[in-house]
């Protein structure tokens, strides 16, 4: 059974891709977040709630131990979160990592100009493409609720397509990415509908 360990579990994102992996997979769910009191386990069988915060390396390296799959949801100071999980996720042994980024980090929006609100996700990103993991960096458009249709995927490198993106879409994504072995493993993505 692959078990994936959910980063910022209360996140928007997280909670709706959530909700995905257990509707649409049979995978186990390790839920990391601070202040665990506001999330109720939705499947007891197959779902453990750690609480914690991303910066404590102890106890990351602890959230890490026999998962398969790390899935980082996250804001705030980026580069930091990203630095303690390279270092956990190496001395854990683990290697496949879905980071959710945001479009716009490498000023690849055709129109639009690279804002400094996007460093944290910049940086952020650099620091994983730099590491020697399975990672899959993931630049998604604006979420919104619409429903989940046809997805269009561009490379570091190519300008981004598109602007939105359904949220049940890309929850999809991560679900794929999480349980098919290989699937744009050292890649940088930007995502939208199509
Ligand atoms: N909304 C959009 O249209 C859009 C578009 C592109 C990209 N994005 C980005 O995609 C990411 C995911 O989106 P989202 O809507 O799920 O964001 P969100 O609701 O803000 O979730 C981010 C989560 O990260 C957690 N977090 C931050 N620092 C942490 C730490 N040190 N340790 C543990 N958890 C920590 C927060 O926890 P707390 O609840 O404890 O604060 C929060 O639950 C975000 O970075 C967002 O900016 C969003």
């Amino acid at each position: 059974m692959t078990k994936i360990l959910t980063l910022g579990a209360n996140g928007q994102l997280a909670r709706n891709t959530t909700k995905a992996f257990l509707e649409t997979t049979h995978v186990e769910l390790t839920l990391y977040l601070r202040r665990a009191s506001r999330l109720s386990n939705p499947a007891p069988d197959r779902v453990t709630i750690v609480e914690g915060d991303v910066n404590d390396n102890a106890l990351l390296r602890n959230a890490m131990r026999d998962q398969d799959v790390v899935y980082a949801n996250l804001a705030g100071d980026m580069a930091r979160e990203a630095t303690s999980i390279v270092a956990a996720m190496q001395s854990a042994g683990l290697k496949r990592l879905i980071f959710i980024s945001s479009m716009g980090i490498y000023g690849e929006v055709p129109g639009e100009t690279y804002r400094s609100v996007l460093d944290p996700y910049r940086d952020s990103a650099a620091i994983v493409e730099r590491s020697d993991l399975d990672y899959t960096i993931l630049r998604p458009g604006w979420f919104t609720r619409t429903p989940k249709s046809r997805i269009q995927i561009t490379q570091k490198g190519e300008p981004f397509h598109g602007h939105d993106i359904s949220i049940d879409s890309l929850s999809s994504l991560i679900v794929s990415l999480a349980t098919t072995s290989g699937l744009h493993v050292r890649e940088s993505i930007g995502v939208s509908d199509a």
